[in-house]
């Protein structure tokens, strides 16, 4: 911070909890404080800001906010004695979605910022330091503007980049809480994305990936004011040098558009995975979900993404035990399930979320029920993902190298794999063929060819 004309250094701590969103969002942040001379630290021991990035999308989500922030709150008091003001943060859709009861709940808390408003964040911490009356919660919904108020460096980029291109949902599923803690859905215009496209690759980025709660209902607006699909910006994406790998999520059934399957079969950068969550795999269900699409028209999708790409893997979310979930809808997501075969997905229990219409469901699910579902459909999709990743046994792939992890590198594969390497200079942030010598249940073993 700027004081008296001396610079000031300072220590950040962000902790982030939930989506890639949340990660973009909080590299945002970081970037914000920078140029104030804040330190980013790897702990909050010291810490003259700490931001709690947070997720409201299941209960377990939001608890661990609170349990964190009784921790931050023991380091505060110490450093407290030691006369130094540790300025806490909560972020994200936790911050949005409860608001003032979060002040009332931990009462050191002293910000709390929606996710549209966090660019606020810099004034806000200034005014507190210097001993001003401020407004401690932020809750606007202006989504350009918080853009507007960003900066455009991307240094702090990895490799591997997220680019947000769309924020909010218009789809309240019923289960839901996005559309309530990210707002109506909104695309940012083409050209900023492609600036910052290309920002990304200056810095280092080769591979990115394009955010957005609804990505494949993006529809930005060209220099000309011409309306632009996700299919089409990532044949834009596509021309950008120096841009090695493209990838988007996450995506809705009901928003696939041919564009979007053309850029699948004509795109050598757009990676061969998809994110392309079904939540059940039972009409009954996907209705009382407020889905907008049933079992047939995600096959149908699926079928038309592999004839536009054959080698395509899918992966999806599933959630178990909505209200009224039988026996026979159960099945139906395990048949499902059967029939697509995927990569590897994410699934989970339902988890009753405040102001939700499926909070209030009759005909909730016993937790006994819903655990032993999940077991059932966890057991399944491991087996699929191992069977996929013993597929690739003695053959070659590309392979971007983004982290050390002990003595070995790890990359991904374009199907999206973590793939080991022993540790080797200069292979950091490159990609390079390989041969799978190992097929493991969750990730592959190899060596440079
Ligand atoms: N309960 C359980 N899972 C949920 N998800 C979203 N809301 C809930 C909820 N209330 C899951 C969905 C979504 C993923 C990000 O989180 O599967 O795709
Ligand atoms: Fe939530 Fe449904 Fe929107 Fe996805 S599409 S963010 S699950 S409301």
């Amino acid at each position: 911070m700027l004081d008296s004309g001396i610079k000031l250094q300072k220590e950040i701590f962000i902790k982030t909890y939930g989506c890639q969103m949340n990660v973009y969002d909080s590299l945002r942040m970081e970037e914000l404080f920078t140029p104030f001379g804040y330190n980013i630290s790897e702990n909050y021991d010291n810490a003259d800001l700490v931001i709690l990035n947070t997720c409201h999308i299941r209960e377990k989500a939001a608890e661990k906010v609170y349990s964190e922030l009784g921790k931050i709150n023991i380091t505060k008091k110490k450093l407290r004695e030691n006369g130094k003001h540790m300025v806490v943060a909560v972020a994200g859709c936790v911050a949005q979605a409860e608001g003032d009861q979060i002040v009332k709940r931990a009462p050191y808390v002293d910000i709390v910022v929606g996710p549209q408003s966090y660019h606020n964040l810099p004034s806000i911490v200034k005014k507190i330091q210097n001993n001003e009356d401020v407004d401690k919660v932020c809750l606007e919904f202006i989504e350009e503007e918080k853009f507007d108020h960003l900066s455009t460096d991307r240094s702090n980029n990895n490799v591997s980049a997220f680019l947000s291109v769309q924020e909010g949902c218009d789809k309240f599923c019923t289960y839901c809480v996005v559309p309530y803690t990210r707002g109506a859905e909104f695309s940012r215009p083409v050209q900023k994305i492609m600036d910052e496209a290309k920002k990304l690759v200056d810095g280092g980025a080769k591979e990115i990936n394009l955010l957005g709660q609804n990505v494949n209902g993006y529809h930005g607006v060209d220099d000309k004011g011409n309306p632009v699909s996700l299919g089409r910006l990532i044949m834009m994406l596509e021309g950008v040098s120096g841009l090695e790998r493209i990838r988007y999520t996450t995506s809705h059934p009901s928003d696939m558009h041919d564009e979007l399957y053309e850029a699948h079969a004509v795109c050598s950068k757009l990676m061969p995975y998809l994110h392309l969550p079904v939540q059940s795999g039972s009409n009954n269900v996907l209705k009382l979900m407020n889905r907008k699409h049933d079992r047939d028209e995600y096959i149908k999708a699926i079928e038309k993404l592999r004839v536009a790409r054959p080698d395509l893997a899918f992966s999806s979310d599933f959630i178990v035990g909505f209200p009224g979930e039988t026996d026979q809808d159960f099945e139906d997501t395990m048949s499902l399930v059967r029939e697509i075969k995927y990569s590897g997905c994410f699934s989970f229990k339902f988890s009753p979320r405040p102001g939700t219409p499926a909070e209030l469901y009759e005909d909730q699910i016993a937790e006994e029920v819903k655990s032993a579902r999940l077991a059932k459909l966890q057991e399944l999709l491991n087996e699929q993902q191992y069977e996929f990743n013993k597929t690739f046994f003695g053959k070659e792939l590309d392979i971007l190298f983004e982290r050390v992890q002990g003595d070995k590198i790890m990359g991904r594969s374009p199907y999206l794999q973590p793939v080991f390497v022993n540790k080797e200079e200069g292979l950091l942030n490159q990609i390079r063929k390989v041969k799978i010598t190992k097929a493991g249940p969750h990730s592959l073993n190899a060596e440079l060819v």
